[in-house]
């Protein structure tokens, strides 16, 4: 399949700063690449090195095979953008807004009216098109630029943390959007510091930390070998605890570790199965169960646990 991004050993260093560390990326045709980072990990400044806007230390980016900084004009044509910061003139109505940038792309006017009313109707702000953009919520804002980014028809659409600051009704929303395009056919590089949101929106996440790639995967694949690396954990709480108790549970097969807080037991445990057997133990050992909870870490915690230190 087409590659559509492509960089190879991209670098970018702010005085003694690595904020981007040899960077080799393929985003392909169709898909939609998740970049997830936690803060200052690179991910604005790789995103302005993809869209021209930045010129990397060292390195090459190339977009649908154009050289971004030999043949940035051809590259950037048919790129869509969602910065992370974005500015309105907050008298223009949606519509007013649309025709500005459909003018600066060069649409003819003949076509303007109905290239507009088809994002608009695309990022659902159909019943406010006539309202001015003061009135309107961060999430239409967020769907108002998304459909700016869209006015160009353009192949690659990247969009910044596009669900930051939002609620989770007005990130549903634009992840739903995203989803929509995806299904379009569009292809899509979009950054995120949350998991669970790139789990929702992504067919393969980049995970970049302090600059580097530091993992390249399906996120089917990424969050199953993260759930073995982190593992999942039994909370059974008891009346009263023993050392008898915990060293049974301890030399059962399945359990990789325990640890003991107050009368809970956390139990690093292979498989979901075996707790009925950890229970059996403890009873037989003499303790009495009150609570038996699973802790399956969300991809969240798994994130965290992946890119501390
Ligand atoms: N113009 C600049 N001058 C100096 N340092 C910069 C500049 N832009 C970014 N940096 C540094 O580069 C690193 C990466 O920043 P970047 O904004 O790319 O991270 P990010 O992943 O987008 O973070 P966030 O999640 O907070 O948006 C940080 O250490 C940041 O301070
Ligand atoms: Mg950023």
């Amino acid at each position: 399949m087409e590659r559509i991004i492509e960089t190879i050993d991209l670098t970018k260093v702010f005085g003694s700063i690595v904020a981007v560390d040899n960077l080799n990326l393929v985003v392909r045709e169709k898909e939609t690449f998740g970049f997830l980072g936690p803060n200052g990990a690179g991910k604005t400044t790789t995103i302005k090195m993809l869209t021209g806007f930045l010129k990397p230390t060292s390195g090459e980016v190339k977009v649908l095979g154009y050289d971004m900084f030999k043949n940035g004009k051809e590259a950037k044509e048919h790129i869509g953008l969602v910065p992370d910061q974005y500015g309105f003139y907050n008298e223009l109505t949606a519509v007013e807004h649309l025709n500005y940038y459909a003018a600066l792309y060069g649409i003819p006017k003949t076509e303007r009216r109905e290239r507009i009313n088809e994002m608009i109707d695309l990022v659902e702000l159909t019943e406010r098109k006539e309202s001015k953009v003061k009135e309107y919520s961060h999430g239409m804002r967020q769907r108002l630029v998304i459909a700016q980014a869209l006015i160009n028809k353009p192949k690659l659409l990247l969009l910044d943390e596009p669900t930051v600051g939002l609620d989770p009704r007005g990130s549903y929303m634009t992840r739903k959007l995203i989803k929509k395009l995806a299904v379009q056919g569009l292809t899509i590089f979009v950054s995120s510091h949350l998991l669970f949101e790139v789990e929702d929106m992504c067919t393969r996440v980049g995970i970049i930390n302090k600059g580097r790639l530091i993992r390249v995967d399906s996120i089917k694949r990424l969050s199953e070998e993260l759930r073995e690396k982190v593992g999942i954990y039994a909370l059974i709480e008891c009346v009263e605890l023993n050392n008898e108790i915990v060293d049974n549970v301890r030399n059962l097969k399945g359990v990789r570790d325990i640890s003991v807080d107050k009368n809970t037991l956390k139990i690093d445990i292979e498989s979901s199965g075996i707790i009925p057997e950890i229970s059996t133990a403890i009873m037989q050992s003499g303790g009495k169960i009150k609570k038996v909870n699973e802790h399956i870490p969300n991809l969240e915690e798994i994130f965290l646990k992946l890119t501390e230190g």
